[in-house]
């Protein structure tokens, strides 16, 4: 399983419309993708139309209790499961920082399920408090929003150096594997410009920086007002407006993180691929991982 966090600490830079419309252009190609939402704001749930009433559980739970992850994921479309987040998310941070596995409550909570999904995507508050470590110490990549304008690279330095510390200290394969450029105003110059000096960042990494290997996606996500308008109703924009240039820049930015082939059609071609392996549309089917056999001693020759 691939899992990335969406993460920039600064809010309303797209992180949650990105991990939404990526989630369900992943899922629209076949694969099987899990989407954590771990924003106490419930962005990510709300937008995919999800609602929880006294009682359901959430992230929460699965963070500071023992509850298994098909007690509280939904099934929201072939292929596409979510945990949604609640408001008492808030209270998490609170809790978790009293426990011995403050930093690492959701890496436990993944770990058993690594072959159960082909992505697991988690969409991050605008913070980098607890539940973000605990974000970043779960996966093994971060994609990093940005919103071309003249500060967009403010507060990265932040960011990256997060990063580095829990890649030292609690998930060594962590590491920045893409920057996505969101709302992007195509033709402008300083469009243009951002584009120019986050790849030159990025080419001017050290050997042990995190985001060494990270790439600037070719695929920009453009301005669009659909994107804008889906979460009222409960849908990514693959449902709402599959012919918008939401759409189409969300099904090639997820065609390009898989490295599918790029489709003849877009929406339609994606659609019919052909579903091998498909993630079972009830929560309930979840197994964890079988527990791996321990390895047989390799035998060694007998020396003579
Ligand atoms: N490409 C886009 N075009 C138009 N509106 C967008 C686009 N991306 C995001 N938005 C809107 O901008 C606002 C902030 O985006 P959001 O994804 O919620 O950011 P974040 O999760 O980083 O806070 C939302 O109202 C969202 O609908
Ligand atoms: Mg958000």
């Amino acid at each position: 399983m691939r899992s990335i966090a969406i993460l920039n600490q600064k809010g309303g830079v797209g992180k949650t419309t990105t991990a939404v419309n990526t989630v369900a252009a992943l899922a629209r190609s076949g694969h099987r993708v899990l989407l954590i939402d771990l924003d106490p704001q419930c962005h990510a749930t709300l937008h995919l139309g999800l609602e929880l009433i006294d009682g359901d559980r959430s992230v929460y739970e699965l963070l500071t209790s023992d509850v298994p992850i098909a007690d509280v994921a939904r099934s929201v479309d072939d292929n596409l499961i979510v945990i949604p987040a609640s408001l008492d998310l808030v209270g998490a941070e609170l809790e978790l920082a009293e426990t011995a596995d403050r930093e690492t409550a959701l890496a436990r909570v993944l770990s058993t399920y690594q072959q159960s999904f082909d992505f697991c995507i988690v969409d991050c508050a605008p913070s980098l408090g607890l539940l973000t470590i605990n974000a970043l110490a779960a996966v093994n990549e971060v994609i990093i929003p940005l919103q071309p304008h003249f500060l967009a690279l403010q507060g990265l330095g932040r960011l990256l150096e997060t990063v580095t510390l829990v890649r030292g200290v609690l998930n060594p394969p962590l590491h920045i594997s893409g920057i996505v450029l969101c709302m992007y105003e195509s033709g402008t110059r300083l469009a243009q410009e951002v584009h120019r000096d986050v790849t030159e960042f990025i080419a001017a990494a050290g050997p042990d920086d995190p985001w060494r290997n990270a790439r600037v996606f070719s695929t920009v996500i453009r301005r669009n007002i659909k994107l804008a308008e889906c979460p009222s109703f409960g849908q990514s924009v693959l449902d709402y407006a599959p012919s918008s240039n939401g759409a189409i820049d969300y099904l090639a930015l997820a065609q390009e993180l898989a490295g599918d082939p790029a489709p003849q059609e877009s929406v339609t071609a994606a659609a019919a691929q052909p579903v091998e392996d498909v993630a079972p549309s009830n929560p309930a089917d979840f197994a964890p991982d079988a527990t791996p056999e321990p390895a047989s001693p390799v035998e060694r020759p007998v020396e003579s």
